[in-house]
């Protein structure tokens, strides 16, 4: 049974300034030895939940579903898909984990359905069907617009009866026609089931997309996009948060918002809307000082207009590892830059991760953990074409799969514990050194320093004042006090830099060289109390 962690006494909502840890269930572990994972390895193993001492999980899709999209694709959103196991055994796992003092939150997925979701077989079955007003059918010889998808490739796909229908992902994810009051219904109530099962949020997915300008216009430069955060979304989330605010409890929408312009970001983020949304900006920014000083001096402001917390990501399932990302040359991400296969320094990444987890657990906010990076995991670039299946492999020449594979739990070699059969993708044999078994007990591991950085974050007065303070530092390096006696101070720069004065250091992402703070090293400080 995981131990049971105390809720600290909270002086404001848990979701403004939780740690949130998201569980990608087909490969967190695997409870029935079919080489996916599953809610029974789910409940096997919270005790590394509690023990990690993270707020709340985030369980990404768990749905029935085909699986074109890896859960993505749902088909019915009020039950469990049988590789995962049951609604009993779902709402055995939220009872579970509230009582290991850990908070539960499910993804939504509301811009499209799966094609095998029982409107979709209708729609298609039957054109003068109702259920067809529910997406977007065209008639017509050609394709209704040359939009680009957002996995690469078109966007529509012709039906047997000589109609189009649109698909932002695969032909396998028809698009919601968000203007039919039936839609807006649906996941009013959907999310009223998941809310009466007791989970304290949802994430909705790919939340800025809903809502597309009925009159299918062209993608025009200096024109509002089609589909792109249209204003008319906003309402959508009023509703939500209009249901979300009747329940007790603090219930938090938390929005899968990607959008350049950081204003329109907020919006999503006023008072009568989301809660929160993950900081895309950040996960993507270079590690260059400059760079992410002014990324957070960008998110600070963004959220402090509309009163909304910030959160800090460095990585989730859609997005390259950040221990490669940060052992790259060029340490950014985007989609638009595929860096797949270029040379990795993964010493470098490791150092540079251990820092950047100092960085992104002490800044305002709530910080998103996505698994296995607690434990240092790389990106695994190995995976053969043939093994990999993830649908923007083929549009894009991008895989996820590589941030994707299953966990390694213990043991010299794969499936480490995570399955007692053939993890349904490959996990690279170095990772014998990365088992949550093997970092257990020793001080130097990425796992003890994030098992201490979130013991010492939820202890420290400091971390739950609102404010930061930028410090005088060195050029290339970071250095902020929140609260009148903890500094965090991080050196991006090639050269070992001089600390400030200090009583004491609390943490450090690596050996300090006497006095000095090496390059890609942070450390958490303990000032001289003030007047002294
Ligand atoms: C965003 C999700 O995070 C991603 O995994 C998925 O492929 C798309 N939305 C489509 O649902």
């Amino acid at each position: 049974m995981p131990r049971k962690q105390e809720i600290v006494a909270e002086s404001q909502p848990w979701w403004r300034d939780a740690v949130i840890y998201q569980v990608y269930p087909r490969s967190f572990a695997d409870g029935d030895g079919d080489g996916i994972g599953d809610i029974a390895g789910i409940r096997r193993r919270l005790g590394h939940l509690s023990d990690l001492g993270v707020d709340a999980i985030w369980m990404s899709p768990w749905y029935p579903s085909p699986m074109a999209d890896a859960g993505y694709d749902v088909a019915d959103f009020r039950d469990i898909d049988p590789v995962f196991g049951t609604l009993a055994e779902a709402e055995a796992l939220i009872t579970e984990a509230h009582a290991a003092g850990l908070r539960m939150i499910v993804d939504i997925v509301p811009n499209h359905v799966s094609s095998a979701h029982p409107w979709f077989r209708k729609a298609l079955a039957d054109p003068r069907a109702p259920e067809r007003d529910l997406f977007w059918f065209r008639p017509g010889e050609t394709m209704p617009t040359a939009w680009v998808g957002e996995f690469g490739g078109t966007t529509w796909t012709r039906t047997a009866d000589g109609a189009w229908y649109l698909h932002l992902f695969t032909p396998e994810q028809p698009d919601l026609n968000w203007g039919h009051p039936g839609v807006r219904a649906e996941f009013e109530d959907i999310l009223r089931f998941w809310l009466d099962r007791g989970v304290d949020g949802v994430r909705i997915d790919s939340a800025a997309l809903l809502c597309k300008d009925p009159t299918l216009p062209p993608v025009t430069e200096g024109r509002p996009h089609p589909f792109h955060d249209l204003d008319e979304v906003h309402e959508v989330y009023r509703a939500w948060r209009r249901i979300s605010d009747t329940y007790p409890g603090d219930r938090a929408l938390i929005g899968e918002v990607w959008l350049p312009d950081a204003e329109r970001f907020a919006h999503y983020l006023r008072p009568d809307e989301l809660h929160a949304a993950f900081n895309f900006d950040f996960l993507g920014c270079a590690w260059e000082a400059g760079k992410m000083r002014a990324c957070i001096d960008r998110t600070l402001d963004a959220h402090a207009a509309v009163g909304a917390p910030p959160t800090w990501v460095l990585s989730n399932h859609d997005v390259t590892r950040h221990v490669t990302r940060y052992g790259r040359a060029d340490t950014t991400f985007s989609f638009d830059n595929n860096l797949d296969g270029t040379p990795v320094d993964l010493e470098q990444g490791t150092r540079r991760a251990r820092a950047a987890a100092l960085l992104s657990l002490s800044l305002p906010g709530a910080a998103y953990v996505y698994q296995g990076e607690e434990l240092g995991l790389w990106e695994n670039e190995n995976i053969a074409a043939d093994q990999i299946q993830d649908p923007m492999y083929a549009r894009r020449g991008h895989t996820r799969d590589g941030c994707r594979v299953p966990l390694p739990w213990s043991g010299d070699a794969p499936p480490f514990e995570f399955s007692t059969a053939e993890p349904w993708l490959p996990q690279p044999a170095e990772w014998k050194d990365r088992t949550v078994q093997a970092q257990t007990g020793d001080p130097s591991s990425m796992l003890e320093l994030y098992r201490a950085a979130i013991r010492m974050r939820r202890a420290e007065p400091g971390l739950h004042a609102g404010a930061m303070t930028w410090a005088d530092a060195a050029p290339g390096v970071l250095a902020y006090t929140r609260g009148p006696d903890f500094a965090c101070v991080v050196n991006m720069s090639g050269a070992a830099v001089a600390l400030p004065d200090h009583d004491s250091c609390l943490l450090a992402s690596g050996p300090l060289d006497g006095v000095r703070l090496p390059p890609d090293t942070a450390v958490w400080l303990r000032l001289p109390a003030r007047g002294q």
